[in-house]
């Protein structure tokens, strides 16, 4: 009986809290548009993208989300103006700060995937303090992936395996899904269920190639500083009517 009226209030377009899903991972995407719509520089649009992330990763606490992942820097985004670079830079460093400093007593923990090794020493110290901190830390588990890409990860992790198999630690006998999942970034988290891309572009950009293999995607033309709560309980709605198989046929 009880199930039966949540899942009719589902249908009536509500969340169903009872089934979230684990992980969401989302493209922070339309910062620029946002931006030049108005007549400001585009730094401008990655500033309140910024706004919209606290407001959104805080939303994901209070509903009871696991895991939330973001697409923060690609290792592609280098290409752009330095100017632009850095200011996106300086609004992680921010928010870097600001999680080092409440990130125990709001119980919100912060890991960072990617490869740091080009980010300034400064970014550097300050994500291994992140990692730190969140190793005493519980709640809802932030991945902000930074300098990141799916295909770069996925190298990063063969060379890695190499090397232990090199070490004698491993064979390429012993490799599969589960153990070579713990050779990425993500180790230990477990795939996004809901992977959201914002700002109508239908692509998925070298995020989460490997993890997002069987995860349910949601589109949407919403430009990521206006990305709201009730945005996202839209991206969740739609998600808990799909009927996910894994390669099966379902219902069985
Ligand atoms: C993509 O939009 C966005 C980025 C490349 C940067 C995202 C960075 C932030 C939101 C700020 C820092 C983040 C945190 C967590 C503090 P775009 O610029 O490509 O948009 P466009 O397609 O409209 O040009």
């Amino acid at each position: 009986m009880f199930l039966k009226r949540k899942k009719v209030r589902a249908l009536a377009g509500e969340v169903d809290y009872s089934r979230l899903p684990r992980h969401i991972a989302l493209i922070m995407d339309g910062n620029g548009r946002w931006a030049k719509k108005r007549g400001l520089p585009r730094k401008a649009g990655h500033a309140m993208g910024a706004e919209t992330f606290r407001r959104i990763a805080l939303y994901c606490k209070e509903i009871g989300l696991e895991y939330f992942t973001v697409y923060a820097f690609s290792t592609e985004n280098w290409k752009r103006p330095a100017d632009e670079v850095n200011a996106i830079m300086g609004l992680l460093e921010k928010y870097l700060l600001e999680a080092i400093e409440k990130m125990e007593k709001e119980q919100m923990k912060l890991h960072i995937f990617g490869d740091l090794t080009p980010l300034s020493p400064r970014l550097k110290e300050l994500c291994a303090r992140t990692e730190e901190i969140a190793k005493t830390v519980n709640g809802l588990q932030v991945n902000l992936c930074l300098n990141y890409g799916g295909r770069d990860e996925i190298l990063h992790g063969v060379k890695t395996f190499a090397e232990a198999c090199q070490r004698g630690e491993t064979t390429p006998d012993a490799l599969t899904e589960t153990l070579f999942s713990q050779y990425l970034y993500s180790k230990d988290v477990p795939d996004p269920d809901l992977i959201i891309r914002p700002s109508g572009e239908i692509r998925i950009s070298n995020f989460l190639l490997w993890q997002g293999a069987y995860a349910e995607y949601y589109f949407t033309d919403v430009l990521w500083p206006d990305f709201d709560k009730e945005e996202l309980n839209r991206a969740i709605v739609s998600y808990q009517h799909r009927s996910r198989r894994f390669g099966g046929i379902g219902g069985v």
